[in-house]
């Protein structure tokens, strides 16, 4: 027996649209789709036994949709026809891989989802030095499965976002000083836009497009498969990765130690600094991960910096790129299902004093809400590579940012919820005065959602990211909470 999706029933069948892909008879999600897709693809509705085996599943339960029912597409064949009949009957969607990707207002959202999974092949052709990746790849895979091969590419740090997803709006991560962003590997995509035609962008195709969806990609359709540009494995695929933990009153020393490092930060060294608080001892404390691919006695002159300033403890490992990306599985950053929203801001340089203020407030913040696990990230990526591609052909804006800044605002009780955002815009605010940028300077992969377009995008890519909107996109069918207008 099929339910029916009552909630879609009165918007999909008030005005309906083109021709075949509208069904008037259908009163469910099965009969709606199910005579126009392959019989692999997946379709329940939400109140369906069998919908968490066809529903993406999210990492952050913070701000999650109301989905009415889902769609695994078997092919993208599949895809066009779920885009088609949903634009038909004015049915909203969100197409998702990893579900790393919550934005505020994501709560309101009612309609179905579209679950990309299915699209997991990884395509290499070695002797090129290209990799060709479907939807549904997350970045482990593809990290894994280079590393096998003797390659790799610049990702993000984590194993389980999606592969696309994380491209779509830029791609950062500890080979950026190395490589640039991941956009910087994207030779060419295949996508459906949202009349279910399928295209190709890249620089020789819809180069308009090409440029847009390397920045704000997720815009202007679904990219069902990204080829890449890839490279030798360096340093034979190992990394020095040393982790230090510092007491509280090395706070401002600290901040003076990474301030040495602004606008000079050598391309393979990257690092971060997490503010966090121990529970049991009740103390913050800052953990600064510094990675390195190349051997130890090559990073030792970096370590030697971060060890003057004193941590409490101090790890040197010399482990394969692989170990390290799993961090994000046993650590527990990729665990699903916890609150977690994000403030988020560029800086080009390193203002000690209201790092030092930040601490401060994170610090009383913590006493004052025990339910709070929050940490607060300061990533320092270098932002000197030379690129193949000029960064002009690229969407993305902020290449002028050498430390990326977010949060993760973490509680069990969402009732804790509007102080933490109260709190956190505020520190957003302090921090954006001594950024560096008069303007916010966003990552929208890490944005909260309130930032605006501006921010995402940059208003001087705003014009011509609206132009090309309203010729993919006009009805705005994608780009759900980080849209142009
Ligand atoms: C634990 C964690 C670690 C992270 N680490 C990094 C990092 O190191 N570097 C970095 O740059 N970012 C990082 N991010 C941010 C990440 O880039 C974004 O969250 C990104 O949106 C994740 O994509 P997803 O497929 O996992 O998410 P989803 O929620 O599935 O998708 C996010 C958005 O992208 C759209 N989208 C997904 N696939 C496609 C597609 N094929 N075509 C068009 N649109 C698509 C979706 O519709 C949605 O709007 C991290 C996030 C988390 C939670
Ligand atoms: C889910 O269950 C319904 C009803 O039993 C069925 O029609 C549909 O094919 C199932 N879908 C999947 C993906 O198993
Ligand atoms: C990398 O690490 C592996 C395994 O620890 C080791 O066998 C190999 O010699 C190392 N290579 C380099 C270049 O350090
Ligand atoms: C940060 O460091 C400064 C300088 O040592 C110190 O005065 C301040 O108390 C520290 N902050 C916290 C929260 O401990
Ligand atoms: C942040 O810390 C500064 C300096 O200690 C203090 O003046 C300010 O009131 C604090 N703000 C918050 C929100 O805690
Ligand atoms: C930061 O950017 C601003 C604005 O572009 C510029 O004036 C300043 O010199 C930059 N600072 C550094 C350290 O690069």
């Amino acid at each position: 027996m099929l339910t029916p999706f009552l909630a879609l029933a009165s918007v999909a069948f008030g005005v309906l649209a083109y021709g075949q892909h509208t069904n008037r008879g259908a009163t469910t999600l099965e009969g709606l789709y199910g005579p126009w897709v392959s019989p692999s693809t997946g379709i329940a509705g939400s109140t369906e036994a069998n919908f968490s085996t066809v529903v993406g599943r999210r990492w952050s339960a913070w701000e999650a949709p109301q989905w009415s029912g889902a769609i695994k597409p078997a092919s993208q064949r599949d895809l066009q026809e779920v885009i088609k009949i949903s634009v038909a009957n004015k049915i909203p969607f969100i197409a998702t891989n990893g579900g790393h990707g919550p934005k505020l207002g994501q709560g309101q959202f009612t309609g179905i989802n579209v679950n990309l999974a299915n699209f997991d092949t990884i395509t290499l052709d070695a002797a090129n030095n290209l990799v060709t990746v479907g939807a549904g790849v997350k970045l482990g895979e593809l990290q894994k499965t280079l590393f096998d091969a003797g390659k790799e590419i610049q990702t993000g740090n984590a194993v389980c976002p999606g592969a696309i997803g994380v491209t779509m709006g830029g791609g950062i991560g500890m080979k950026t000083g190395l490589y640039g962003l991941l956009i910087d590997a994207l030779r060419s995509v295949r996508m459906v836009t949202a009349k279910g035609d399928v295209v190709t962008a890249s620089s020789l195709e819809n180069k308009d497009l090409f440029w847009a969806i390397r920045g704000a990609g997720i815009n202007f359709g679904i990219v069902t498969e990204a080829t890449y540009g890839i490279h030798e494995r360096i340093n034979g695929g190992n990394v020095t990765a040393v982790t230090f933990v510092y007491a509280a009153p090395s706070n401002r020393s600290l901040w003076e130690a990474l301030k040495t490092f602004d606008g000079n930060q050598p391309a393979k060294l990257s690092f971060q600094a997490i503010i966090q608080y121990d529970r049991p001892s009740n103390s913050p404390r800052i953990v600064v991960q510094l990675w390195y691919p190349g051997p130890v006695s090559e990073a030792q002159q970096y370590i030697d910096r971060f060890a003057a300033v004193g941590p409490v403890a101090t790890s040197v490992t010399y482990i394969t790129q692989i170990d390290l990306y799993q961090q994000s599985q046993t650590s527990g950053t990729c665990d699903q299902g916890h609150i977690i929203s994000a403030h988020t801001l560029g800086f080009n340089h390193t203002d000690v004093a209201s790092f030092e203020v930040h601490f401060a407030n994170m610090t009383a913040f913590y006493r004052a809400n025990p339910d709070f696990q929050g940490i607060s990230v300061f990533q320092y990526y270098s932002n000197k590579v030379t690129l193949q591609t000029p960064a002009s052909e690229t969407a993305f804006p902020w290449r002028d940012v050498q430390i990326w800044w977010l949060t993760q605002d973490q509680y069990t009780d969402s009732a804790l919820g509007p102080t933490v955002r109260n709190f956190m815009s505020g520190q957003r605010a302090n921090l954006q005065a001594t950024s560096g940028f008069s303007a916010p300077h966003v990552y929208v992969n890490y944005a909260l959602g309130d930032e605006g377009p501006a921010a995402w995008y940059s208003a001087a890519n705003l014009p011509k990211l609206r132009r090309l909107k309203a010729k993919w996109d006009p009805n705005n069918v994608f780009g759900n909470g980080a849209g142009f207008s």
